[in-house]
Parts: C-alpha cells; sequence; structure tokens
C-alpha cells in the first residue's frame, strides 16, 4: 500500500503544473473541471494549500453567467482537438463552452473538513462559496428553464461519460451536415479501438458549431439544442454537492447560502423519482425533447447514489451491484455486461473508472450499504495494483486502456486507501 500511494503522489506531481494539473500529459493537456476537484482531493494529503489552489485555479475561469467550463486552455498546444479555436467562445484565456459534472461543491466541503490547517481552509471555502453557489444557480435558471428540478446537459461531453451509450438514441437526431473538415488528435495518443468513432465525433462537433452560432448565450442554447438529456448521474452528483454546499455554509454562518442550496437539493432529489426504472433497479436518462427514459441501463443510474436518494433506492443499487458484479472481475462496468450494447474496451461503454467507483462507494457507504461500498474500494485498488494508474479499465480481464499515468486515478487510489481500512 505504502508504494502505491508513493506511486499515486509522483504521478500527481508530474502532472502538476503549478496552478493546475493535467489529467495526463499528451492525450489531456489542459484544466478539465471535474478532474480538478478530484483530484484536488488527492492532492491535499501531501500539501493543503495546493489542493485549494486548483479548484480557486478553475473558478477563476468561470463564466460571468455563472458557469464553470468544462476545458481551460491555459497554454497552447495543438496536440488537442477540439482547441479555442473550434469553441471560439472569446475569453481572454480560451475556455470551451460547455460544462462537466459539478462536484466542486462536495470537494470543497470534503477539502474544508478534513483541513488541518483551520485558517486557510476557512479563508478559501469562504471565498469559494458564493462562486459555487453561483454556478448552481447557473444550472438550474439555464439546464431547467421549466423548474422541474433536474437540469438537462446539451452535449455527451458535459456529462463526463463522454461515449456513453446513454447517448446513443438521442444522438441520432443530432445531424452532421455543414460540420467543418477536422482532424482528430485523439488518436495519435490511444487506440482507436478504445474511443468514439468518427460518426459520433462529427455530431459533437456539429452541437460545438451550433452552439458558437448562438454566441455561447446560455439562455438559448437549452431550448435550441435537438440534443436534452437528463442524466441521473450528473444530477446526483449536482444534487450532492447542493446538500454538501448547504452544510458547508451552515458552517461558515451563511444562512441564505444554505438554504437555498438545501432547497434545490430537496426538490431535485424528489424529482429523480420519474428517473427511476423498477425494471432494471436502478435510475435511467431521459429524453427530455421526447419526454421519455431512455431503456440504457448504465452506470449513470448507480452513480445517482451518490446524492441522498432514499435508503430503499440506494439498498436496491447496491444489489444491482452484487448482480452485476458476478459478470465482471472488477468493479464498477460503466454499462451493464448483460446488454449486447455493452464493450469492456470502448470509453464509457463497459469500462471501470475510478472515480465513478469512489462516488458510488462514497454515496452506498453513506446510506449505510458499507459492504457493497468496501468492495467496490477493494476491487479499485486491486485494479491498480495489477494494472498499474490507467485513465480506465477493462471490467474482465483488468487490462489498463485508454490514457497512462492518469491524475484523478491517482488521487482516488490516494482516496481510497487513507479512507477505508484496507487489507
Ligand atoms: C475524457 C472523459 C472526461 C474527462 C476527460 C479528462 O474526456 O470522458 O470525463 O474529464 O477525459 O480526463
Amino acid at each position: 500500500m505504502q508504494s502505491l500511494l508513493q506511486n499515486a503522489s509522483e504521478i500527481l506531481r508530474e502532472n502538476d503544473l503549478g496552478t493546475y494539473t493535467v489529467p495526463t500529459h499528451g492525450l489531456y493537456p489542459f484544466q478539465w473541471n471535474w478532474d480538478s476537484c478530484l483530484t484536488a482531493l488527492g492532492q491535499a494529503y501531501f500539501d493543503e494549500e495546493r489542493a485549494w489552489r486548483e479548484i480557486e485555479t478553475l473558478f477563476a475561469h468561470q463564466w460571468e453567467d455563472g458557469m464553470v467550463p468544462h476545458i481551460i486552455f491555459h497554454k497552447e498546444d495543438d496536440g488537442y482537438f477540439p482547441g479555442p479555436d473550434v469553441w471560439a467562445t472569446g475569453r481572454d484565456v480560451p475556455t470551451s463552452g460547455i460544462t462537466q459534472p459539478a462536484v466542486a461543491g462536495f470537494a470543497i466541503k470534503r477539502l474544508f473538513d478534513r483541513a488541518k490547517d483551520r485558517e486557510l481552509a476557512d479563508a478559501k471555502a469562504r471565498a469559494l462559496l458564493p462562486k459555487v453557489k453561483a454556478w448552481h444557480d447557473w444550472f438550474f435558471a439555464n439546464r431547467d428553464p421549466q423548474g422541474t428540478g433536474l437540469v438537462a446537459i446539451l452535449h455527451p461531453w458535459e456529462s463526463g461519460r463522454d461515449n456513453s451509450v446513454d447517448w446513443d438514441a438521442a444522438f441520432e437526431r443530432v445531424p452532421t451536415d455543414g460540420v467543418l473538415p477536422f482532424i482528430r488528435r485523439d488518436l495519435q495518443h490511444a487506440d482507436a479501438d478504445h474511443r468514439p468513432t468518427q460518426a459520433q465525433y462529427e455530431r459533437y462537433i456539429w452541437l460545438v458549431q451550433l452552439f458558437r452560432s448562438l454566441d455561447w448565450d446560455n439562455s438559448k442554447l437549452h431550448d435550441a439544442s435537438p440534443f436534452q438529456v437528463v442524466d441521473p448521474g450528473f444530477n446526483g452528483i449536482l444534487l450532492r454537492s447542493c446538500m454538501d454546499l448547504a452544510d458547508l455554509a451552515d458552517a461558515l454562518g451563511e444562512v441564505e447560502v444554505a438554504e437555498s442550496s438545501r432547497a434545490q437539493a430537496g426538490k431535485g432529489i424528489a424529482a429523480m423519482d420519474t428517473l427511476w426504472s423498477d425494471a432494471h433497479g436502478q435510475y435511467l436518462c431521459q429524453d427530455r425533447v421526447l419526454g421519455e427514459l431512455i431503456d440504457s441501463p448504465s452506470v449513470g443510474g448507480l452513480l445517482a447514489a451518490f446524492a441522498q436518494i432514499p435508503s430503499e433506492r440506494a439498498a436496491i443499487i447496491a444489489e444491482r451491484i452484487t448482480k452485476i458484479a458476478e459478470l465482471v472481475n472488477y468493479l464498477v462496468p460503466s454499462h451493464d455486461p448483460a446488454s449486447s450494447d455493452y464493450d469492456g474496451k470502448r470509453y464509457w461503454r463497459g469500462p471501470a473508472w475510478l472515480i465513478v467507483n469512489y462516488m458510488i462507494s462514497d454515496g452506498l457507504s453513506r446510506a449505510g450499504q458499507t459492504a457493497v461500498a468496501q468492495r467496490i474500494a477493494q476491487s479499485s485498488v486491486k485494479l491498480i495494483e495489477q494494472s498499474g494508474f490507467a485513465e480506465y479499465y477493462d471490467p474482465k480481464s483488468g487490462e489498463p486502456c485508454g490514457g497512462t499515468r492518469f491524475t484523478w486515478t491517482a488521487a482516488m487510489v490516494i482516496e481510497f486507501i487513507s479512507q477505508t481500512q484496507l487489507e
């Protein structure tokens, strides 16, 4: 365990560019939103100040309307597509124009609770609190215009589960005509069999071009997008962050932020029940354009357990994971291994990801499902012992896939080892 911790810390340092950390050199040479928030949890073990800075840097690039972009292009690097010229968001330091799972509220609460330097934590959390609140408010104003309590993603990349089977049917509505010619860069760094197909890539870019033609005006994007999906995993993360922000605000004496955040969490969690599927024993995505659930049993519907869902739902999700475990050697596959769409090596269509494991395990543990939570933690560490610090893994063979020496994988290993009594 000691050598795993040491290797993990080395990876965090190696990918640290001073004020932000790249997910891995080469494949992802900039700052990614949810990567940074989860990375900070690992950094805090050896340098609390550095951990706070990771999140501060991200929020220094928050848009005026409250959105926190999914990528900050701190410096030029033509090894990545789509780069700043494709997004054309007109920012001084270029950013993408879409967002990512709102895990910051959870992360800063966790940093705050564990901080040894209390004075630093108090100052940092106090400064970040209104920014995170503004991001949450942005979500409900711009991505839930009907006030349902749940927000929609408008691009698969917003989900963080970029290439999931969940998006396939709704993605059919996204045309590809008028897509300007482009050269993918991901295939220079990773195996094409592990990455999205060309047809998917053209649709990704078509959406970017549509939003760009609307000048990235977030008040227009939701209704204009042919792709609007309510993802239980994405909402679970946001709602957990709302609840954690409420608790943090209480601790800091910020009564209004606490009340408003608690109301957002309560409303969302109640609405989440509309995504429940008895047949699958988990939550499903909803295609908001059609008003229908999407029959795709992915890990998004298990990740919802990161929020404070009803305990009977958490128990069924724990049971479901136990069943899934009979079909794989490593938890938690990003898609149901019994489904014909399952692909153990293609990203988000089967492989296991440590960040997702961490959040599911944390949520289940809070819901009292400690045996399954512990099992996920053990499986995660075993995977790293056997296969190293990859981006993601084949849940049957354990083969490492995608990028190598991966930052958030390293951060999660530190979390798992430090927080659970692993043998
Ligand atoms: C991939 C993942 C996304 C992550 C990014 C950087 O695009 O799908 O969730 O943020 O890589 O690691």
